[in-house]
C-alpha cells in the first residue's frame, strides 16, 4: 500500500522560520518534523512506500530523508511543476490509474491516531472513503466534518465561518481513499479535496466513513502551535521522542556541556554540541538546539533555539522562537510571540 504525504505547502503562517526550512522539515526538538509521521506509518507493515508530494523547497526535504533508508523505509518524491492543492497534489502523487486504497497525511498534523485501526475499519465497512476526525473547541480554521451515529460523513465544510459551526469534530487531515474514487479530480489542475473531493462523495451517497479519534492530534502550521507541540512532548501530554518516559525532567545529550554552576529546570531539552556557562538559567519549556551557546549569567525562560545560535552574557529571554545561526548580544531581553528568522542579530543591550 502507497502512503502519500503531503508537504508541499509553503507553511506561510510559520513565516520567517519556513522561509529557509519548509514547514515538514522543522526542528521539533532534534528532528525534522515529517520523522514522527513516518515513525506512525511504519505501523502499518503493508505501507511498502512513502510518496512525499511536494513543491516548495524540495530538494531541502530530499537531502534530509535521502531514500528513506536510514529511517527503515521507501521514500520517493514527487514534486508538482506548479502547486496543484490538496486534491491535485495527491492526484499528481497517486500516479494514473490508481486501484486499491491509499494512505493521505496531511504533512504537518502531530497524532497518536491508531493508524492500523483506521484502515482496518475502511476495510470492515468497504468504504470508498474513510477520514480521520478530531474533536476541537474552534473549528473554524478547519474542515467541519459531520458524521451520523453509524460514522457515515454528512457534511465537510472547509473554513466555515461562525454561523455555519454545527459540530466539534475536524478533519484532523488524514485519509484512506479508494484509487478509482480520485478520477473526479481533474488531472494537473489546482483542485481542493476539501473543497471538491470529499463535497463530491457526500454528493453522490459513497460510502464515506468517519473515524473518530479524541487522543493526541495537533497542526503544527502556526507559531503557537508549533511551541504548543514541544510543550505537550515535554510535558507527557503527548508521549513522543525524546522524551517518552523522561517526560517533566530536563533532557540533555551526553555530547552537551553544561559548567558547574549553571541551572538547568525540566522539562527543557539541551542538544548535542550545546555550551551552557557558568551562572545561566535554562528555564522549563527551553529548547535549545545544537550547538548553540549560551553565555555566562544568561537566562532562557522557554525559548525554542534552533541549532547554532549564540545567546551572550547577562542576555534574558522569553518564550521565542529563533531560527538558526541567530545571535543575541550582551544584557539582551527579548519577550515572548518573538519569532526571529534565521541569522538575525540582536546586538548589545536591545530590548524587543
Ligand atoms: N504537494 C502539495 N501541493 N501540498 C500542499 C499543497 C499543494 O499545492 N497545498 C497544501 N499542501 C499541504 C500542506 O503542506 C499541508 O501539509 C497540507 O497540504 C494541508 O495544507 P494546510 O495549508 O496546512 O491546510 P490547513 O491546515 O489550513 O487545513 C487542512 O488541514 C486541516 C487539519 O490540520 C485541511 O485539510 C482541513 O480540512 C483540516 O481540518
Ligand atoms: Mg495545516
Amino acid at each position: 500500500m502507497k502512503a502519500i504525504l503531503l508537504a508541499g505547502g509553503q507553511g506561510s503562517r510559520l513565516r520567517p522560520l519556513t522561509l529557509n526550512t519548509p514547514k515538514p522539515i522543522v526542528p521539533i526538538f532534534d528532528r525534522p518534523f515529517l520523522r514522527y509521521q513516518i515513525e506512525l506509518l511504519k505501523q502499518v507493515p503493508d505501507i511498502d512506500e512513502i510518496v512525499l508530494s511536494l513543491n516548495y523547497q524540495p530538494k531541502r526535504i530530499e537531502e534530509v530523508f535521502g531514500d528513506g533508508g536510514d529511517l527503515g523505509v521507501t521514500i520517493r518524491y514527487v514534486v508538482e511543476p506548479n502547486p496543484l492543492g490538496t486534491g491535485g497534489a495527491i492526484k499528481f502523487a497517486a500516479g494514473p490509474k490508481p486501484s486499491g486504497p491509499v494512505v493521505v497525511f496531511n504533512g504537518d498534523v502531530l497524532t497518536s491516531v491508531d493508524l492500523p485501526g483506521v484502515i482496518a475499519l475502511h476495510r470492515e465497512r468497504q468504504a470508498r472513503a474513510t477520514i480521520v476526525l478530531t474533536p476541537v473547541d474552534n473549528p473554524s480554521a478547519y474542515g467541519l466534518v459531520e458524521a451520523d451515529p453509524d460514522a457515515n460523513v454528512k457534511a465537510f465544510l472547509e473554513k466555515p465561518s461562525a454561523d455555519q459551526i454545527s459540530c466539534n469534530t475536524i478533519n484532523a487531515g488524514i485519509y484512506i481513499l479508494e484509487g478509482d474514487t480520485l478520477d473526479r479530480i481533474p488531472p494537473d489542475t489546482a483542485f481542493s479535496i476539501e473543497r471538491g473531493y470529499f463535497p463530491s462523495l457526500i454528493e453522490h451517497a459513497e460510502t464515506f466513513v468517519a473515524y473518530t479519534y479524541r487522543g493526541y492530534w495537533i497542526d503544527i502550521g502556526t507559531r503557537e502551535k508549533y511551541q504548543q507541540v514541544h510543550h505537550d512532548i515535554m510535558s507527557g501530554r503527548f508521549n513522543a521522542p525524546p522524551f517518552h518516559e523522561a517526560s517533566g525532567t530536563a533532557v540533555i545529550s551526553p555530547d552537551a556541556r553544561v559548567d558547574p554552576g549553571a541551572v538547568i529546570e525540566g522539562p527543557c531539552f539541551i542538544d548535542a554540541e550545546v555550551v551552557i556557562k557558568s551562572g545561566a538559567r535554562i528555564g522549563p519549556n527551553s529548547v535549545i538546539g545544537a550547538h548553540c551557546h549560551i553565555g555566562e549569567d544568561a537566562q532562557v525562560n522557554g525559548a525554542i533555539l534552533w541549532p547554532h545560535t549564540w545567546v551572550d552574557r547577562n542576555a534574558t529571554l522569553g518564550p521565542l522562537v529563533a531560527g538558526r545561526h541567530c545571535q543575541f548580544g550582551r544584557h539582551v531581553e527579548v519577550g515572548g510571540s518573538t519569532v526571529l528568522g534565521d541569522n538575525s542579530v540582536v546586538t548589545d543591550f536591545s530590548r524587543l
